[in-house]
């Protein structure tokens, strides 16, 4: 599906990331895997690198070769980090690193964002989004203060992620004279070593939504739809944002509007 295809997976140590490294490689593709962390499993060439750091991120964009056929943006931080570390980490890198990479991608290249279920309420935040469509690193710090994206109730992870699907749908054509499409995948809760701090920070509500559903996911209920976003069996799937949650953004969906009564 993936026959000689060169992906990009940042985040490829660790969960999600590791196991979209492992099927690309089951595919047939080529991993150039880039995390803070070492890893041998499942990268073909691993870069390491800070995406929280625009210099880290700089340098990292000028070392990765040409003819890129796929970016899978996966390395995130949860909600018990700072404020700013998250946001610059889940958005304004993962956008860095994005835009950056353009000029090195095929075309026909396939973007995949890793958001979130946290970021459904992106609608009811437009605004604070526009606002932070040119963030720069520098003035993230004053962003979280004053926009609902700071540390109380990890509202920095949850604007990281509303923001991230409002800009993959905004950039639904952005590449299209080359054919470079860009999607995004919303998990509800995974097994992975960040779960407990996601359950940490939403308490009582964590509670809730564990027993509404059957279970957790898995990083295996995940990574085959990054997969399947970054094939070419997906070519005119654009802009768009698939959660992979058990079925609770539609639970949310109905309950909120009347649906399930
Ligand atoms: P994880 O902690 O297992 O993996 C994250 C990887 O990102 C790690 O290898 C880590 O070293 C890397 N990373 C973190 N900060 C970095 C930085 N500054 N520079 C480079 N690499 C960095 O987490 P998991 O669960 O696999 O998360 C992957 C993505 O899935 C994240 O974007 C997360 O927000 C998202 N997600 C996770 C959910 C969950 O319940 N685990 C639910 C919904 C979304």
């Amino acid at each position: 599906m993936l026959n000689g295809k060169k992906i990009v997976v940042t985040g490829c140590a660790s969960g999600i990331g590791k196991e979209v490294a492992r099927l690309i490689k089951e595919a047939g593709g080529y991993v150039l895997g880039v995390d803070l962390s070492v890893t041998d499993d499942y990268v073909d060439e691993l870069y390491r690198a800070d995406l929280s750091d625009p210099e880290s991120i700089r340098d990292l964009i000028h070392v990765l070769p040409r003819g890129i056929d796929g970016l899978a943006n996966v390395a995130g931080l949860p909600p018990t980090k700072p404020a700013a570390k998250v946001l610059a980490v889940n958005y304004v890198g993962l956008k860095a690193l994005t835009v950056g990479l353009v000029p090195k991608m095929e075309d026909g290249a396939s973007i995949v964002n890793v958001a979130s279920l946290a970021g459904i309420g992106w609608p009811n935040m437009v605004s604070s989004i526009l606002e932070s469509e040119s963030l720069a690193f520098e003035d993230i710090e004053q962003f979280v203060k004053t926009h609902d994206a700071g540390d109380a109730g990890g509202r920095s992870y949850f604007f990281s992620k509303e923001a991230l699907i409002a800009w993959t749908l905004k950039n639904r054509w952005t590449w299209r004279d080359r054919g470079i499409r860009m999607n995004c995948v919303s998990p509800g809760p995974v097994v992975t070593p960040i779960l407990q701090d996601f359950l940490e920070t939403l308490g009582e509500r964590a509670a809730q939504d564990a027993k509404i559903m059957d279970r957790p996911g898995t990083p295996e209920d995940i990574a085959p739809v990054v997969v399947f976003l970054l094939s070419d069996g997906s070519a005119w799937i654009r802009g768009t944002n698939i959660p992979v949650d058990g079925g609770m953004s539609s639970h949310i969906a109905c309950e909120s509007t009347g649906l399930s009564v």
